[in-house]
């Protein structure tokens, strides 16, 4: 039942106010300024004890990681760092008795992570899953966790999942920083920003029609350049991701500090660069970045927190907590992936060559 709605992918956009309420509910303490993870399986010593934290994903789960890595190294302060679960399984990793590990899926059911997962697990280390579908394989095999509750997620790419990840990774930082050393002043701070989520995705949704306007201008494109910076950097990996699946547009993400070691040698008027720009204390930096591109005659669709200048356009979303600003900044540029396909008439909820859980090797 699309209710309403053309396809799945729309109807589960739509759907990311309501599904961020319900990975909130329940969890936040405000009385200890933390939040309780009930199937955690981590108690507040043990919690202590970590050195490190790795966490692994495939495709968009892994880029939720992205963000989940750094929450956790703001937050908690634990060196944290994520890695596509493909990868791991197959280089002999080190595995360390200190460091916990976090295996992120959708489905729950992704064969690398499970791999990797069990492959952790004969060695000895504590796996913890971050996951939607309740009593999924991952979740069984993972020693606790964190259930997403994005409800039933249908379209092959991935968009309400995503949100709900990154939030539980949220949460998780700041229940590992509540048992460390994130003040009480700090852990109201992300609450009340944590609060503001629904209504903030809201608000993004409510630019449908402009953002539906920019995707026909970029439906002719080639191919797209995303560039963020340290907390942006996620978001455009995931931005790019979800704009090729959907729309078979090719497009590449870059660190924005990494342009002018070799990416800036593409810019051209046909080659549009989307930049992802907080309003955060590396603000002036991306500017400098839109600059560069500017010079070269590239044409820039920012997503920031005010209208920005040095763009051609600027999607305005709304500014929450400094570590918290990932999660909505990808957002309209689901948005953006979606009306890109529709303009294009490509088959939105089965992209060609995908399946919605890839189940072999
Ligand atoms: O179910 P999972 O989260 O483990 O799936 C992982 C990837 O296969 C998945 O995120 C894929 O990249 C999607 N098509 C993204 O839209």
């Amino acid at each position: 039942d699309m209710g309403g709605h053309d396809t799945y992918m729309h109807k589960e956009i739509h759907e990311q106010a309501d599904a961020v309420d319900r990975v909130l509910r329940g969890r936040i303490d405000d009385r200890f300024s933390t939040v309780h993870l009930g199937g955690l399986n981590l108690d507040a010593r043990e919690a202590r004890q970590i050195r490190r934290v790795k966490i692994l994903g495939c495709g968009t789960s892994y880029h939720a990681g992205l963000i989940g890595a750094q929450m956790i190294e703001e937050l908690a302060r634990i060196p944290a760092d994520a890695e596509p679960a493909s990868e791991f399984r197959y280089r002999n990793a080190v595995v360390d008795p200190d460091t916990l590990y976090i295996a992120v899926s959708q489905s729950g059911e992704t064969y690398d992570v499970l791999a990797a997962v069990q492959e952790l697990k004969r060695k000895g280390a504590r796996v913890l899953g971050v996951v939607n579908v309740v009593g999924s394989a991952i979740a069984r095999e993972a020693d606790g966790g964190i259930y997403v509750h994005a409800g039933p997620e249908v379209c092959v790419v991935s968009t309400k999942c995503f949100t709900n990840t990154t939030v539980a990774f949220a949460l998780l930082a700041l229940h590992l920083g509540r048992t460390r050393d994130l003040s009480v002043r700090d852990g109201k701070r992300i609450i009340e920003g944590l609060r503001k989520l629904p209504g903030q995705i809201a608000s993004v949704m409510e630019q449908e029609a402009e953002i539906e306007k920019l995707a026909q201008q970029y439906a002719e494109a080639r191919s797209m350049l995303f560039i963020g910076r340290v907390r942006g950097y996620p978001v455009a990996r995931e931005a790019s991701l979800k704009l090729k699946e959907v729309s078979y547009i090719h497009a590449e993400a870059y660190p924005a500090s990494e342009l002018k070691h070799g990416p800036l040698a593409l810019i051209e008027p046909a080659l549009p660069t989307v930049a992802i720009v907080p309003d955060d204390d590396l603000l002036e930096k991306n500017r400098a970045a839109m600059e560069e591109i500017k010079a070269r005659s590239g044409k820039i669709l920012a997503v920031a927190h005010q209208h920005e200048e040095k763009a051609d356009q600027t999607i305005v979303v709304p500014k929450n907590e400094d570590e918290l600003d990932p999660i909505l900044m990808g957002i309209p540029l689901q948005l953006l992936a979606y009306h890109t396909a529709l303009a294009l008439g490509r088959d939105i909820d089965k992209p060609r060559n995908l399946a919605k859980s890839v189940t072999v090797e």
